[in-house]
């Protein structure tokens, strides 16, 4: 049997019962895959339900805030990502006269829609023959063929760009790049797959010369970048100060606390971080430490500590970004994850 019918085959017999797979409709694939490509299938699916009944379409997702956005992709992580979903839903509606685009090269030129994204929502929704080439189908394709270019270099793009689609299975191009997907997520596995098991075992070069994980070979990043954020809650009865981010910086609009940002972790009772803090938020400012934690994003681990700040001055005039909202409100606000967890785990159990 050949590869494409061996991994239809096993398809068959596996997949998963998920709720995009039930539908050719291009909003509803977009959804999914945005969603997917931030996290894990049981993460993603609540998500993807919430997105769908809060906007059962394009048009509604449109019209929505960008906050309103932001709050429910909240937690997913990379939130330009939600950012983007959101101007691409205009860019339907005003362009497109809100009907998703199911054709690859209309696809590519939204907003966060990449040539994966493009492959699998037009072969998913129109049939178009375009192979995906994700993590999963990176995988399979280095271990079965034994391809030991690294996978995230421009010569290994090109490479397994170049053999997925000479492999794409033509009269269903949709069926293939699930059935490609699907077994690289739950069968060729990244960490001890049950190769024993595998239907295409026999001929795959991996497992024939014990390179299973081996492979894929992929080229070491760059250090990730420490930063070290010193948070002040500050408190006025039942209203608290928050900040909306701005751009150019992580957590582009979603909502923090007034911050400083410092080279290092400096001892919080130093001279040097006193006077920083006087500096920022007058003369008679004093603070308590409430709470550290460590945040790991994709390029850059972030040290925050949360202190309580008392006898500040701010200037609101200057500080357009500042506003201040009541304690009960403050949900309703897209946060950063890791701030989110600081207000239910802490902020919010000492106020009761
Ligand atoms: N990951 C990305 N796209 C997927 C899909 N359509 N089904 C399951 N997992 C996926």
């Amino acid at each position: 049997m050949t590869f494409q019918n061996e991994l239809i085959n096993w398809y068959q017999i596996n997949k998963r019962d998920l709720p995009w797979r039930h539908t050719k409709d291009a909003y509803i694939i977009w959804l999914s895959e945005i969603i997917l490509q931030q996290t894990r299938v049981e993460q993603g699916l609540p998500y993807f339900n919430k997105f769908l009944e809060n906007f059962p379409t394009v048009t509604d997702f449109a019209s929505a805030s960008e906050t309103q956005v932001l709050k429910l992709w909240q937690g997913l992580g990379y939130y330009s990502r939600g950012r983007n979903m959101h101007a691409t839903a205009q860019i339907v509606v005003n362009h497109y006269d809100g009907i998703f685009p199911n054709l690859h090269d209309d696809l590519l030129k939204l907003k966060g829609i990449g040539e994966y994204t493009a492959a699998a929502i037009s072969s998913f929704s129109s049939g178009e023959a375009r192979a995906v080439v994700d993590g999963n189908v990176f995988r399979v394709l280095a271990r079965y063929f034994g391809i030991n270019t690294p996978i995230n270099s421009p010569a290994g793009k090109k490479e397994f760009f170049a053999l997925a689609n000479e492999l794409l299975y033509v009269e269903d191009p949709a069926l293939y790049n699930q059935a490609i997907m699907e077994f690289g997520a739950i069968q060729c596995k990244p960490k001890s797959p049950n190769c024993i098991i595998c239907p295409l075992n026999q001929s795959c070069f991996a497992f024939n010369n014990a390179l299973v994980n081996e492979l894929p070979v992929k080229i070491r990043k760059a250090e990730q970048k420490h930063r070290f954020l010193n948070y002040f809650v500050c408190l006025n009865g039942d209203d608290i100060l928050v900040r909306q981010r701005q751009a150019g910086d992580i957590w582009q609009h979603l909502y923090d606390f007034p911050s400083i940002e410092t080279e290092a972790e400096v001892d919080w009772n130093s001279l040097a971080f006193v006077s920083n803090v006087k500096t920022a938020f007058g003369e008679k400012a004093n603070f308590t430490h409430l709470l550290s934690k460590k945040h790991i994003l994709t390029h850059q681990i972030i040290h925050l500590r949360f202190f309580v700040l008392k006898n500040y001055i701010f200037n609101f005039s200057k500080q357009k970004e500042l506003n201040w909202v009541s304690l009960g409100k403050l949900d309703e606000l897209p946060q950063p994850k890791v701030i989110h967890d600081f207000i239910t785990e802490c902020l919010l159990n000492n106020m009761e």
